[in-house]
């Protein structure tokens, strides 16, 4: 491997901090050369981000270092840029790749196609990405390749120690998703079998010293003829943004409806405000569709106000179509206004926004290891998040933020920081990639944030009941390996191994498929009327996955019409990807074995096969409840029939769900009636301590 910078130039200045990390001046900026480059406005725009003085300054610390750590402001140029500079200076030559990794895969699509568009090349060459269930790499010629932290992790699954990559750069660190942090521990231990493997970790907030100090590894002493090799303390660099100045606006009262508020409060800056595209942060798919219906009917009553307004959402599984006009400049005339959710806080950049509007809130997974829960909330987000948002209105020229609350809240009562997803995550995936690493230690396993003993005793118990793990926590062969080959979550994949025993494998592959995406419905406030008409016709007395059958045969009787899934309010889009994802799964379910057999409309092979996964999510109504009260079986905690189920107000007495959401109450989306003795028949362990009674006949 050649140095970066040519003899005769002056070094880069390096002084060593009290940490004994390295801090990288940049004195040198001005001498790096894109040679090779010389065409048009593309080039240009590449050498006008903050990133670019740093060019030489970073090829240099990748080049010494082992780990180097880049902090930079959202759209600085750290994932587009970083990437191609590594290119550019070989370290993907001799077949090498150099992996960028993101926690969203909407990023992963949206900087890939960016990247092979300034490269000049076709998306899946030279640059390419990888998704779950979607693959856009080439094999022979792939250099650069974005993928989801969760895929780099079950790549290592083939590959433990990714010998095909010479750098992988751990992007958006400062999210701390749970399986950045898991990937931020097994690459620290293949650094130690891999020397020649560079680590970048970037991000544009990060507790930088705390990053170091997780991968300092100093106390290992350097063996003798090894004095060529990197260095093993981490850098530590700061790309200086250019953020421009943002006014901060907060409500006076507290706000009760957010939504509306939204809607009030982009009419207003419209009405008001110069020019310049608006950036909305709020929560999920319900309440961004809910705002842009709002907007846009506002825009056709009230000419006047609205006029001039292209309202547009932004959420991950959003069609690639409708990604693109995100990204598209805002034609003349017109003010884009972006609905999003917290995707646009930092891991993509949009042009010409000079406003934000911050709702305060964002949805959040949140798990409680005494009651065994985990569900989606929607939390007020830490000040950090906040800054991180108000920034995003200063990017082009000065801007204004709207924080839809109270200074006083977000002085007195927003947390400084988030809550590492780890530390607030059930970890019964995390557990099982782990053990099929090979890792057995996983108390003892060295993490950036220690989750707490009590979620890992609980993963631990589910997975031993689930058949994955036998008596010394050591997976089982060969279901343990099969659960943990399938990309999906643990209980999914149980289910679709029971379903070979039960003979209704087709039929479970489906539900499998369309569990693993958001909604194969069309939502919206407004049109719940219809939605709810169109969903009986399909609607099964079994539950939600009985239905999700019937509406999967419509959809292929009807020829995969869009037209038939317009009339029947389903999402067409969304049942593209269903037959998609399905297709992938009947592919792996046939490599691990699984016979392909339609149980013809014997329903209670599918419910037993669904209890044969979810068994942990039991629940039986209460006695004299009107309410539609349901207690899980475990834990006894309060949970209810969620409005969008098919069985909502049906209340049968046992039901098992697929997922919590929690808004005034614990609610449970999916649902299917089941028969109680079938719990004790799918995990006797589960459920022996449990009074007689409780699941009593
Ligand atoms: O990673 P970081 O936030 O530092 O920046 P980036 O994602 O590399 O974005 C650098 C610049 O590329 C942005 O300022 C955008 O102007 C541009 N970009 C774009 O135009 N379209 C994309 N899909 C992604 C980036
Ligand atoms: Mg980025």
């Amino acid at each position: 491997m050649s140095h970066f910078w040519k003899p005769g130039t002056e070094k880069p200045r390096i002084v060593d901090d009290e940490e004994g990390g390295v801090l990288f001046l940049s004195t040198a900026a001005s001498s790096s050369s894109s040679s090779g480059f010389g065409y048009g406005s593309m080039e240009k725009q590449r050498q006008r981000l903050p990133v670019y003085k740093y060019r030489t300054a970073i090829l240099y610390l990748v080049e010494t270092h082992a780990t180097s750590i880049i902090v930079g402001e959202t759209g600085s140029g750290k994932t587009t840029q970083i990437p191609q500079y590594l290119k550019e200076a070989g370290w993907a030559d001799g077949g090498r790749v150099i992996a960028c990794t993101q926690p969203r895969r909407l990023a992963v699509q949206s900087v890939a196609a960016r990247v092979a568009e300034e490269m000049g090349v076709k998306l899946g060459e030279e640059v390419g990405y990888t998704i779950r269930f979607e693959d856009l790499t080439n094999t022979n010629t792939t250099m650069i390749k974005f993928l989801t932290d969760g895929v780099l992790l079950r790549e290592m699954m083939d590959d433990p120690l990714l010998t095909k990559y010479s750098v992988i750069m751990v992007d958006e660190a400062h999210e701390r998703s749970i399986s950045t942090d898991i990937l931020l521990g097994l690459l620290k231990k293949i650094q130690r079998r891999r020397p020649e493997l560079r680590l970048i970790i970037s991000s544009a907030t990060i507790e930088a010293k705390s990053m170091s100090a997780f991968f300092q590894t100093s106390k290992r002493r350097r063996l003798e003829g090894e004095e060529l090799g990197p260095r093993m303390e981490p850098a530590i660099l700061s790309v200086e943004g250019r953020g421009f100045n943002v006014q901060i606006h907060f409500a006076e009262e507290p706000v009760s409806d957010y939504v509306q508020a939204v809607v009030s409060t982009v009419l207003s800056i419209h009405n008001q405000e110069p020019m310049g595209d608006i950036l909305v942060f709020l929560t999920g798919q319900d309440d961004i569709d809910t705002a842009v219906k709002l907007l846009n009917e506002e825009a056709q009553s009230n000419g006047k106000n609205s006029s001039g307004l292209l309202v547009l959402p932004l959420y991950s599984g959003l069609p690639r179509a409708e990604q693109e006009l995100i990204f598209t400049p805002t034609p003349r005339g017109k003010r884009k206004v972006v609905i999003s959710t917290n995707i646009a806080e930092t891991s993509l950049t949009l042009e010409g926004i000079v406003y934000v509007v911050d709702s305060g809130f964002s949805k959040q997974r949140f798990y409680n290891p005494i009651s065994d829960i985990e569900n989606l909330v929607v939390a007020p987000i830490s000040k950090a998040s906040a800054r991180q948002r108000a920034g995003r209105a200063g990017r082009v020229r000065p801007g204004k933020c709207y924080r839809l609350y109270t200074e006083e809240y977000f002085v007195n009562e927003m947390s400084a920081e988030g809550i590492p997803e780890m530390q607030r995550s059930n970890l019964v995936s995390c557990v099982i990639q782990l053990k099929a690493l090979g890792i057995d230690n996983i108390l003892g396993f060295d993490w950036p944030a220690s989750p707490s003993p009590e979620a890992m005793i609980r993963a631990l118990e589910v997975l031993y009941s689930l058949g994955v793990l036998d008596d010394d926590a050591k997976l089982t062969s060969p279901a343990g390996f099969q659960v943990a080959e399938i990309p999906l979550e643990p209980m999914i994949s149980k289910m679709i191994l029971s379903s070979n025993e039960l003979g209704c494998s087709e039929e479970i592959l489906t539900i499998a498929a369309i569990l693993s995406i958001q909604s194969i419905w069309v939502s919206g406030r407004g049109v719940q009327k219809e939605l709810d008409e169109a969903k009986l016709r399909f609607a099964a007395a079994e539950g939600d996955h009985v239905t999700f059958l019937n509406v999967y045969k419509g959809f292929l009787q009807s020829g995969k019409s869009s037209q038939w899934c317009h009339k029947n309010h389903v999402n067409y889009q969304a049942m593209k990807k269903v037959i998609e994802i399905r297709g992938q799964l009947r592919r792996i379910a046939q490599r691990l074995g699984i016979v392909l057999k339609s149980c013809e409309g014997d329903m209670k092979a599918v419910r037993k096969a669904v209890t044969a996964g979810f068994f942990a999510n039991a629940c039986r109504l209460e006695a004299f409840s009107h309410s539609g009260m349901y207690k899980t079986v475990r834990g006894s905690q309060e949970v209810y029939i969620h409005p969008s189920s098919v069985l909502f107000r049906v209340n049968p007495k046992w039901v098992i769900f697929h997922s919590l959401v929690s808004t005034d109450r614990q609610y449970m989306r999916n649902v299917i009636s089941i028969d109680p003795s079938w719990l004790r028949e799918a995990a006797p362990h589960f459920y022996q301590h449990q009074p007689h009674n409780a699941i009593g006949h």
